[in-house]
């Protein structure tokens, strides 16, 4: 039994091995309507749950529309609906929820309470975003990415703008591929120390850099993501943006990369404010491979945790 928690805590080796199965399971399908279940049937008589702390539309349906192509059920629970947003502990959900299913994706606030359901849980568990990280999503960009370009590694990926969650997982694949991440933003938004560590302890270059169009030169892929995450408070909004203003990825900050540097961020997309719409929708941006990504990366990961 294999739980998927972080990439830094994941082998690299089977990180890449989730990666090539997930390419190979994209390509068998093809063009097949999306309800189609694939040749292969994985998780037949395998139900997978799926609990939500927080709202979602990609990992949500990934996980979902994943789990049914492979010939498993799926429950999507929501945490305020479930005995747990009404006092029962997390591991005691781990107990109970492990005598029904086989599989269970948690999104979450607190890291702790994904570590303490993988911990009391007898089924594999999957991390589908915490405060602190978001691994699905940049297995994910990283196929993507790759599909595109190549391998990754050796490769300049410049993160703009706030410090947050997949910016920590950015920094644990830069770790694991070998790929060298700057960081551009505001100091008060520096990404998590230990991921920048993590990083520069698998011998990758991790540079910070407040000048973003200073931070993009030579860059291969610029990454960003929303100014307020589902974790932070609504009363920071106002100073966040503030802070983060200089940091919106716009047709100025591409043009200060280079003519193919691509262009990524997980969605949603806050349209016009760390991003603009021509950037967005532009020839550089591949963020709807992205998204479809998640279908093939989790599809892999739950396979990779159940070993089948
Ligand atoms: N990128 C991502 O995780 O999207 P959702 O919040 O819609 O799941
Ligand atoms: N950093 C964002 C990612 C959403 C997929 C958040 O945590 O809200």
């Amino acid at each position: 039994m294999r739980h998927f928690l972080d990439l830094h805590t994941t082998p690299a080796e089977d990180l890449r091995g989730i990666l090539d199965l997930a390419r190979a399971m994209k390509s068998a399908r093809g063009e097949a309507p999306k309800g189609r279940p694939d040749a292969e049937q994985p998780l037949a008589g395998r139900v997978v749950a799926l609990i939500f702390e927080k709202p979602s539309t990609r990992t949500r349906v990934s996980f979902d529309v994943g789990a049914r192509q492979m010939g498993g059920e799926t429950l999507v629970l929501s945490g305020g609906e479930m005995q747990l947003g009404h006092g029962e502990t997390i591991a005691d959900t781990a107990r109970v929820l492990s005598r029904f299913v086989d599989l269970i994706m948690i999104r979450t606030f607190e890291e702790t309470t994904l570590l303490e359901l993988a911990e009391n849980a007898t089924v594999p568990v999957i991390n589908g975003l915490t405060d602190a990280s978001h691994p699905c999503q940049i297995m994910a960009d990283v196929m993507t990415y790759e599909e595109h370009r190549g391998p990754i590694a050796g490769r300049k990926v410049v993160w703009v703008g706030d410090g947050n969650n997949v910016c920590a997982s950015f920094l644990h694949a830069a770790g694991q591929f070998g790929f060298d991440l700057t960081f551009a933003g505001p100091r008060e938004f520096d990404p998590a120390p230990a991921a920048a560590d993590f990083a520069r302890g698998k011998g990758v270059k991790v540079e910070i850099e407040r000048d973003p169009a200073r931070a993009v030169r030579g860059a291969d892929l610029i990454v960003t993501d929303t100014w307020l995450s589902m974790h932070d408070a609504q009363s920071a909004r106002e100073r966040r943006y503030k802070l983060l203003r200089p940091y919106q990825v716009n047709q100025n900050l591409m043009d200060a990369a280079r003519p193919d540097t691509l262009f990524m961020h997980c969605l949603p997309a806050h349209r016009s404010e760390e991003v603009t719409n021509k950037v967005m929708d532009g020839p550089n941006s591949v963020v709807f491979d992205e998204a479809e990504n998640r279908l093939h990366a989790q599809k892999a990961i739950m396979r990779w945790c159940l070993g089948v």
